[in-house]
């Protein structure tokens, strides 16, 4: 929303300029005028839409083209123009005491012609006739524009406009019937406008798109195109305020983007702190999934999911989502997994799940100032360790071995698919896999990302996480080596629990070619004794899991 409006009046000399100022000012005509009005504000509380208002004179005999030019490049800063805005013209027949009749047929091939003219208005300086008017349409001009919503030579709502109001629908029909009920256009109205419609307005609202339109009322209820009908005629009847209302009130600026406040919510993330869904987040993703998981089978096929986020511009999940959590019976996201997947998201990158949610509608429909209220920044790392305690509910474990120890099935494993198959899995390798681990009866969130310690894993900070995985192939005599050289450079008096994990179990474990064997190792450096994976054996696959989060928990 603009924080003021300036007005600059443009004509001939003698039009009346300098008199309308002063007409609009005094409350009565002036005989005697001055060239050129001192530029005047008017403070917002006396404005109708509540906006501070300069109105700025102009005299040919008085200025220079040169100072002109600096007055319209002011107008256009105001506008913002670096957004590509135009300046909204309003057209001033001035006089009208000294005429009998309408001027506008005249008027109207010019205005056709010019898509900034906004309106045009008969006024008279001297018997004071629309002088407050004709200001408030210019004040209207500047708030809530036409020219992005509305094409007047093809009389119907620009293509971003109907973007933006289809998004609002979607959002709005909260049981995905496509048709807003009336409980849903009350829920609607009251988000917008602060009360919900009378009984009979809602009637009256339907029974005009009824009337108008073959398909914008069904089932007792507005259409898409019947609500993109109602705004249209909003706009057609100088109501704009109206539309401009709900645009922004879903977060929309004057060019029909969302705002970055609105998907960018500011939210500090001190070092040592991650970031995770809270309840909030739970409620209004639970509902999201409830209503685009159309059949009821708990998981979202590839048409669910691709409705679910047609509210956004681009596809948030890329394939790897399939990799990251588990996966129904279908092989569609179960709930279980899309839940998982937020998480990830919030942890990984909050930012860019903050903007998701804004995409979705979070702060409107739970009614909140912002994402961020979905976000809980946990405490510093350091102070629950100090406090031996922690509420956190995600933990980071890297998985860290040579190439070809088996990571990659470490992580599928844990979201109980076996090798055979993963072969016929849709989703894309993927470093991450996430999946929940009981532990003391309550499910905690553990993140496995799978580090490639023969490329990555240079730097110091490629070491964080709650706890390291070390994992050698038994099979492999070199390849405890890696994770010995790994420890002593990176997690030795670190403070970061690490496990030791001997992978193919089921083959013949071989001598390593290191010093000493890994249970000695383990034992020397004061680490729980090696434990041993194995895809075949699947019985053991829990008890590792949770011993790495129960490491991560209370190092
Ligand atoms: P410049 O400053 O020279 O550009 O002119 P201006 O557009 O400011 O016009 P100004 O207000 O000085 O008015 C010019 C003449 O028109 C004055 O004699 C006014 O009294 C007269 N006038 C202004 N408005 C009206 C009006 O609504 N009706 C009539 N009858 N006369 C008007
Ligand atoms: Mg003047």
């Amino acid at each position: 929303m603009k924080r003021d409006v300036r007005i600059l009046l443009l004509g001939e000399p003698k039009v009346g300029k300098t008199s309308l100022i002063m007409s609009l000012v005094g409350e009565e005509f002036p005989e005697l005028v001055p060239l050129r009005a001192e530029e005047i504000t008017i403070p917002a509380d006396v404005t109708p839409e509540k906006v501070p208002t300069h109105i700025v004179d102009y005299s040919e005999t008085e200025q220079s083209d040169e100072v002109l030019r600096e007055e319209i490049v002011k107008l256009l800063v105001n506008g913002g123009a670096e957004k590509g805005s135009k300046i909204p013209i309003i057209l001033v027949g001035n006089k009208s005491d000294l005429r009998s009749g309408s001027s506008m047929e005249s008027i109207l091939p010019i205005m056709n012609q010019f898509s900034e003219i906004e309106t045009c208005v008969e006024c008279s300086a001297k018997n004071l006739k629309n002088i407050s008017e004709l200001f408030y349409y210019a004040q209207k001009a500047v708030l809530h524009p036409t020219a992005p919503l509305y094409d007047p030579e093809d009389k119907q709502l620009k293509l971003q406009c109907v973007r933006a109001l289809s998004r609002i629908f979607s959002i709005s029909d909260q049981d995905n019937d496509h048709i807003l009920s009336d409980a849903e256009l009350n829920c609607f109205q009251k988000l917008c406008f602060g009360n919900p419609l009378a009984p009979q307005a809602l009637e009256d609202v339907k029974t005009v798109v009824w009337k108008n339109t073959s398909d914008g009322v069904q089932d007792n209820g507005l259409t898409l195109n019947g609500f993109l009908f109602l705004n249209t005629l909003f706009i057609q009847r100088g109501r704009h305020e109206t539309t401009w209302t709900i645009l922004r009130k879903f977060g929309y600026d004057d060019t029909l983007d969302l705002t970055d406040d609105y998907l960018y919510p500011p939210l500090r993330v001190s070092v040592g702190c991650t970031t995770e869904l809270n309840h909030l987040g739970h409620q209004f993703l639970q509902k999201l999934f409830d209503k685009y998981d159309e059949d009821k089978d708990s998981a979202l096929s590839p048409a669910e999911l691709k409705n679910l986020f047609s509210v956004l511009p681009y596809m948030p999940w890329g394939p790897e989502v399939y990799s990251n959590v588990s996966l129904s019976d279908d092989n569609y996201i179960s709930q279980h997994g899309y839940f998982c997947q937020w998480m990830l998201s919030a942890y990984l990158d909050v930012h860019r799940c903050l903007e998701h949610l804004g995409y979705l509608g979070y702060p409107i429909l739970m009614e909140r100032e912002s994402q961020t209220s979905a976000i809980t920044v946990t405490r510093e790392k350091a102070l629950d360790l100090e406090k031996r305690q922690t509420q956190r509910t995600v933990f980071l474990c890297k998985v860290i071995g040579p190439r070809g120890t088996g990571k990659t099935d470490f992580l599928q494993a844990f979201l109980q698919r076996s090798t055979e198959r993963n072969e016929r899995d849709p989703g894309p390798p993927t470093i991450y896999a996430i999946n929940t681990v009981s532990v003391a009866n309550q499910d905690k969130y553990l993140i496995l990302e799978e580090v490639d310690v023969e490329t990555e894993f240079l730097k110091t900070a490629d070491a964080a996480c709650d706890v390291a995985c070390l994992m050698y192939d038994v099979s492999d005599p070199d390849s405890f080596n890696y994770c010995a050289s790994i420890y002593k450079q990176h997690y030795m008096d670190r403070g970061i629990p690490c496990v030791v994990v001997g992978s193919k179990a089921d083959l013949i474990e071989v001598k390593q070619h290191h010093g000493m064997s890994p249970s000695e190792f383990c034992y020397k450096h004061r680490l729980p004794s090696p434990l041993h994976f194995s895809t075949l054996l699947t019985h053991t696959h829990t008890h590792i899991y949770s011993k790495l989060t129960w490491a991560a928990m209370y190092p």
